[in-house]
């Protein structure tokens, strides 16, 4: 069964005279105990789906429903079966963390007790802390209280919108291994990201960029749509280097990743020598160049078209 369907949702802003297009027209679906990712930059209109299928927000057209239930017609009981995190902190910063915990509890009429087990294995972490306020806490543990308050009420759909970000590398790892744990307990996820490197920790991800869909796929399937050969090229001067890589009219792109830039050429036929040439016109010093294979950030600056 699927326990997200979202059919050819449309959402625009509307602020005095300007429009913004938020989502044009997004489809897809998500199986019962997936992680689904979106990823996209800022503004590529996550968070507006997120409140969507929320029930905290109407679309202007299309339709939505979550665990069977209509976003429009059914809210109530989409609110009683989804948890919620939302990308900004979203806890009272003056409750401590129990206190904060007990109230999303009772919201749902419900008790730490009779679900501390969907949560404990969160919870033990922050607990040495119960008694200090929300607002006193470190990013990763707002992280980790939130997610206990967005899980107390046993929801079957969690909702993360950028749960990791502004959250240090240790507590980010920390976190994905929460979320394959929850997806073991038949839990379905839907998580957004701006970091592109959390996409292969998804079942699928569906790339987004300025309310549209560029590709849904697992993490494998956006690889193998990658259909040009990929270069890797290193010299003395990557800043310079990057500047005449990407002047040159047969590269359709250039970026920097990690130590190295990545080259695309708009012909197949360019390869190695041709970048041979453009660093010896540049007179490039140490320089280095490989044929490399794609991986799933190569595929979203692809189809990003930086
Ligand atoms: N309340 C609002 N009023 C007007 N425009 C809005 C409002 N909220 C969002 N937008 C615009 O709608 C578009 C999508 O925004 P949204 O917040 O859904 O994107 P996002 O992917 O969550 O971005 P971010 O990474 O910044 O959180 C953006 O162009 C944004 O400026
Ligand atoms: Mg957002």
């Amino acid at each position: 069964m699927q326990a997200i369907v979202v059919d050819n949702i449309v959402m625009k802003y509307k602020v005095k005279k300007s429009v913004t297009d938020a989502l044009k027209g997004i489809s897809f679906a998500v199986e019962k105990g997936e992680i689904f990712g979106i990823i996209g930059p800022d503004g590529a209109g996550k968070t507006s789906l997120f409140r969507i299928l929320t029930t905290l927000l109407l679309a202007d057209s299309g339709n939505a429903s979550v665990d069977g239930f209509d976003v429009i017609k059914d809210y109530k009981e989409i609110r009683n079966r989804v948890g919620y995190m939302p990308g900004k902190f979203s806890l009272y910063q003056d409750l401590t963390i129990q206190e904060n915990l007990e109230f999303f509890a009772s919201l749902f009429g419900t008790s730490i007790e009779e679900n501390y087990d969907l949560v404990k294995e969160i919870y033990v972490q922050i607990e040495p802390f119960k008694t200090r306020r929300a607002g006193q806490l470190s990013g990763g543990m707002k992280q980790k209280l939130a997610l206990c308050c967005a899980l107390i009420h046993k929801p079957s759909v969690l909702f993360l919108d950028e749960p990791t970000t502004g959250v240090d590398a240790v507590s980010r790892k920390e976190f994905w291994e929460m979320l394959h744990r929850l997806k073991i307990q038949g839990i379905t996820i839907l998580v957004s990201t701006p970091y592109m490197d959390e996409a292969g920790l998804c079942d699928r991800v569906a790339l987004m960029q300025k309310g549209t869909l560029l590709s849904v796929n697992t993490p494998k399937g956006i690889v193998g749509e990658f259909n040009k050969p990929l270069w890797a090229i290193k010299a003395t001067e990557m800043f310079r280097l990057l500047n005449e890589v990407k002047a040159d009219p047969s590269v359709e792109s250039c970026y920097p990743f990690g130590q190295l830039h990545h080259v695309v050429f708009k012909s197949s036929s360019d390869g190695k020598e041709k970048l041979e040439q453009i660093a010896q016109k540049g007179i490039f010093k140490e320089v280095e160049i490989s044929s490399i294979e794609p991986n799933i950030e190569d595929c979203f600056m692809a189809l990003m078209k930086v």
